[in-house]
């Protein structure tokens, strides 16, 4: 712990601000009151802790938050979600202030296309449209022609002319999930998240043998081994969504296990088993979205730190691929 002046200076080095908050205080009306008196907004992934989901005035996934972040009137706006995520919110609204409470809070897909990198293979690859799923960094949507998100990611891509051909980065999960429903064949970067990586099928099947009544759900970000015995691939949205259309009273649910505290609430009867992951560990959770703290929530909002800046030609070139994608999700009715 630090004092105020040494902790701003120590931010760009810890990621936050580093300060004691009194233990007494009650955190949830101490955000409750900073909201207002700012003009504040804070946008939850869903990822993100309960506690933090249940203080927001939005929760949703990418597209959702991206919609939120383009439409809101607030002067501030606080993204409790990770870096990739705020980045986007600030290219949407460059003269806002949009605050992140841990700028540490990164995202292992986006960190597995390093711009550089991914510069030199799209000039292999000239004459491709370039579709970057939201979860890359600033940079590599400055190279993308038009962004998509689990959501709108069919629409998008059929969006391009037929004879037109698909360079998908960076997850290549859900790029051959998107060859396989579209039928589009894509050169796919070679990246993947750390989560939806992680999951066990032997495990999963076996929870499936003790409960066969339960259904199976994943995100696409999974592994195709997984995705092809699944009764249901979608977004968080779409999973959440079908956990309460569907009559099942049991569901295994193969992404970040965050999400489940918006099942539980929309479905309070319902049993929700998060898929078991490849290791020893019983959990599932993303290490970066649980940066994000309630402490840290109340920290970057009293202090209006740490704050998401990206320089004027990375805003100007890299909005124009999240603008396409908002018009063709809106054309899409999404
Ligand atoms: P969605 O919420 O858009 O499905 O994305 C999941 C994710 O991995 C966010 O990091
Ligand atoms: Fe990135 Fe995966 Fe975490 Fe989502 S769950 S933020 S894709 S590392």
């Amino acid at each position: 712990m630090e004092g105020l002046k040494e902790a701003k200076n120590n931010i760009s080095k810890k990621g936050f601000l580093d300060v004691e908050v009194d233990p007494s205080l009650d955190l949830v009306a101490a955000i409750e009151a900073l909201k207002k008196e700012k003009n504040a907004i804070i946008l939850a992934h869903y990822y993100q802790e309960s506690e933090i989901q249940d203080i927001a005035d939005y929760v949703g996934d990418s597209l959702g938050l991206a919609q939120q972040a383009a439409s809101t009137e607030a002067d501030i706006i606080v993204f409790a979600g990770v870096h990739f995520m705020a980045e986007t919110a600030k290219m949407l609204n460059p003269s806002k202030k949009v605050l992140l409470p841990d700028l540490k809070a990164g995202c292992s897909l986006a960190d597995s296309c390093p711009a550089p990198l991914f510069r030199k293979f799209k000039e292999k690859y000239p004459d491709h449209v370039v579709i970057s799923y939201i979860n890359c960094t600033a940079a590599l949507k400055t190279m993308t022609d038009i962004c998509c998100t689990s959501t709108n990611a069919k629409q998008i891509i059929d969006s391009v002319p037929a004879d037109k051909k698909i360079l998908f980065a960076p997850d290549k999960n859900l790029g051959a999930y998107l060859q396989k429903t579209t039928g589009r064949d894509m050169v796919l970067w070679n990246g993947a998240c750390m989560v939806h990586e992680i999951f066990s099928k032997e495990k999963i099947v076996k929870l499936q043998i003790q409960n066969p009544k339960a259904k199976l759900i994943a995100h696409p970000e999974c592994e195709a081994h997984l995705l092809e015995i699944a009764d249901h691939v979608g977004s968080t949205s779409s999973l959440l969504r079908y956990t309460q259309e569907n009559d099942a009273q049991e569901f295994i649910v193969a992404t970040e296990s965050g999400i489940i505290h918006q099942m539980e609430k929309a479905s309070p009867n319902k049993k929700f088993f998060p898929a078991p992951p490849n290791n020893t560990c019983a959990c599932n959770e993303c290490p970066h979205m649980k940066l994000n703290t309630m402490e840290k929530l109340y920290l970057c909002m009293k202090h209006d730190l740490p704050e998401v800046t990206l320089e004027q030609e990375v805003i100007d070139k890299g909005r124009l691929c999240i603008d396409r994608m908002l018009e063709i999700s809106a054309k899409a009715g999404l």
